[in-house]
């Protein structure tokens, strides 16, 4: 019984903060309009935290959920991954501080950069570490303060963002949902086009770099647009046949929620109907590596996933870096 039991997600949790961020809001910061935003971007409005709130808060709250609805307790728990590009601090790990405020005190703990696919790449880390037998129970984190990091007064990224955070628990079973296949890629020839070029060993933090704006995240929007669109579609088509599957046996698809229409344009190229996409942008916009462990969770709150589902994960961002995740519900 044992030997049959593969990685899967036992439990998941997700936290957002309360305060709401509209549309509206924006047109009062920036030259925008709602009307605007949600042609181009399908996003109505994102969460915002409190200025004394951090990553941390964010994902120990959700942390907390994902290890209720698995069953877990904190002592069960052998380690800590967490995916974030706005952690606490740059050193110690964001892992250590969610450790301490959970409780988990025996984890091992560490944190890992994919940007917007951290979450997937983080789950890929998990399955296999569960598999391997090495440790028994592994808290997967994506968590983001991405208002920390993104610049007010540019109407060109500030619509975008949101801040949340999601989480899963990792182990073996044989009736949870089983993680079949994860998939990574990245292409470190396009770095420079989507990044916060501020506060690391090139641009380390000085009068300059702050009068520069360099400490805010920058992107070439139309590049990033059709390279996320042409990587998700080709990513997906290669799950699906590494696997020995037919598109058709896809019963769900829940993408990096970073713009409505790559998501609408990706479902386009591969034949499929909208319906087979969970989308959550319009109320929370992109929230990075957190994105995808909040639709999931939303998307069994709302009774989109039954057991026995193939769900299929994908992601897209900075690096770049992209990644699918199958799951058998
Ligand atoms: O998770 C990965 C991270 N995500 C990304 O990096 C985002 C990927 N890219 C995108 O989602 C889209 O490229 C954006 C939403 C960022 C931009 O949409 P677009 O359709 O590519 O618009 P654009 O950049 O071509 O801008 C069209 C026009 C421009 O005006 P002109 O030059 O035509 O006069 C912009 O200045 O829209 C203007 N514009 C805005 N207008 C009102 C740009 N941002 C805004 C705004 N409100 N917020």
């Amino acid at each position: 019984m044992q030997q049959n039991q593969k990685a899967s997600i036992t439990g998941i949790g997700s936290y957002l903060p309360s305060k709401i961020l509209t549309n509206h809001d924006l047109e009062k910061m920036v030259d925008t309009s709602d009307d605007w935003i949600v042609q181009r971007t399908g996003i109505k409005e994102r969460r915002i935290v409190e200025n004394s709130m951090v990553t941390s808060d964010l994902a120990a709250q959700a942390s907390l959920r994902a290890m209720e609805d698995a069953g877990v307790s904190p002592r069960d728990i052998d380690m800590i991954i967490t995916s974030t590009i706005t952690p606490d601090h740059f050193f110690p790990s964001t892992s250590c501080y969610i450790q301490q405020k959970i409780g988990a005190m025996r984890a091992s703990a560490f944190d890992i950069l994919a940007a917007c696919a951290g979450f997937i790449y983080a789950l890929s880390i998990a399955q296999s570490v569960v598999n391997s037998g090495a440790v028994k129970t592994i808290l997967v984190v994506g968590a983001e303060c991405l208002s920390k990091i993104t610049d007010y007064t540019d109407r060109t990224t500030c619509v975008l963002f949101g801040d949340g955070a999601g989480a899963a628990i990792v182990q073996k079973s044989n009736t949870k949902h089983e993680i079949i296949s994860t998939n990574l890629a990245a292409d470190g020839s396009q770095a420079d086009i989507l990044i916060m070029p501020g506060g690391g060993a090139r641009n380390p933090a000085a009068l300059e770099s702050i009068q520069q704006r360099l400490h805010y995240i920058q992107f070439k929007g139309k590049e990033v647009f059709k390279l996320a669109i042409t990587n998700i579609t080709n990513l997906i088509l290669e799950t699906v046949e590494k696997n020995g599957l037919k598109l058709s046996d896809i019963d769900l698809i829940i993408p990096h929620q970073s713009n409505l229409r790559i998501i609408e344009a990706t479902m386009e190229k591969l034949g499929l109907p909208m319906e087979k996409a969970f989308v959550n942008i319009d109320k929370y916009g992109n929230t990075s590596s957190a994105s995808v462990p909040i639709a999931i969770d939303e998307a069994r709150r709302e009774g989109r996933i039954r057991k026995g589902d193939m769900v299929m994960l994908v992601a897209f961002g900075g690096g770049l870096t992209w990644g699918s995740s199958l799951i058998r519900w």
